[in-house]
């Protein structure tokens, strides 16, 4: 595969491979992370900055997109192909099920806080309920200053399929749950990374908005999958094999809804 590595960095010299960078809150580096999920690469801030030296975040980000053709490490299958013109045809009800998305982002953490592995998280899981409460919140201003009237919700077969094979067991199931929450995350990341560059030309705003909130959806995935191998790191590495194998079984399901999962 060809990983280069330096200053913390690690860059693919694959063109098919993705190279993609959490920034983490706590400014710290996890190593075991990055071998658990080559992919996702997760730096300090300040090591990046001394390695990539004058490059913002937003020109990194666009750097970014050229080195990766669709697809992130961390997945074992693309976006798929008819994805993009999908959503582009169909912007308002692609909003609309954002909003919802964020929604249940919100709600979704809420519930997390009911696993008694999770009780020592609580603040920080109610922090993630809160930014995705704001984040649905902008999508609604968005559909309010576009016209757009806020509606039904598209169902996500790749959601349900993921969240189905949540085991029950209140361990396992705290450690599924979070899994899942993490992949959605993380293909939420991945995607809105995809739409801030495909909308430049197309809708400025939009792909301004999607740009905006990469950053906070990889800190979830981040988050959530930390939390998961904090649980029990074995069980956490063997569930994430599973969950990646369905997860690309599932992507390659036919959707025909304009929704982003
Ligand atoms: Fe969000
Ligand atoms: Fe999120």
């Amino acid at each position: 595969m060809g990983w280069d590595s330096g200053a913390g960095v690690k860059f693919s010299q694959d063109s098919q491979a993705a190279v993609f960078f959490v920034f983490m809150k706590d400014q710290q580096f996890h190593p075991g992370i990055r071998a658990g999920l080559p992919g996702f690469i997760f730096g300090e801030r300040d090591i990046l900055k001394h390695a990539l030296s004058n490059i913002t975040f937003e020109k990194f980000a666009s750097i970014q997109f050229s080195v990766f053709s669709i697809g992130m490490l961390l997945f074992r299958e693309k976006v798929p192909a008819d994805w993009v013109p999908k959503v582009l045809a169909n912007l308002p009800a692609v909003l609309v099920d954002h909003a919802h998305l964020e929604r249940k982002a919100a709600t979704t953490a809420l519930n997390l806080e009911k696993y008694r592995d999770l009780y020592g998280r609580v603040e920080e899981i109610n922090a993630i309920a809160i930014e995705e409460l704001q984040h649905f919140q902008l999508v609604l201003d968005l559909l309010k200053k576009r016209g757009i009237p806020f509606g039904q919700p598209f169902p996500s077969p790749w959601i349900t399929g993921l969240m189905r094979s949540v085991r029950n067991g209140a361990r396992h199931q705290a450690i599924d749950h979070l899994i899942c929450c993490a992949l959605i995350e993380g293909r939420s990341c991945e995607k809105f990374q995809i739409l801030a560059e495909v909308l430049k030309p197309v809708d400025a705003e939009l792909a301004t908005f999607y740009a905006s909130l990469v950053e906070s959806e990889g800190n979830h995935y981040a988050t959530y999958w930390l939390m998961a191998r904090n649980i029990d790191e074995p069980e956490a590495d063997r569930r994430l094999d599973f969950y990646l194998d369905l997860d690309a079984q599932l992507m390659r399901l036919p959707n025909p809804h304009p929704i982003l999962h």
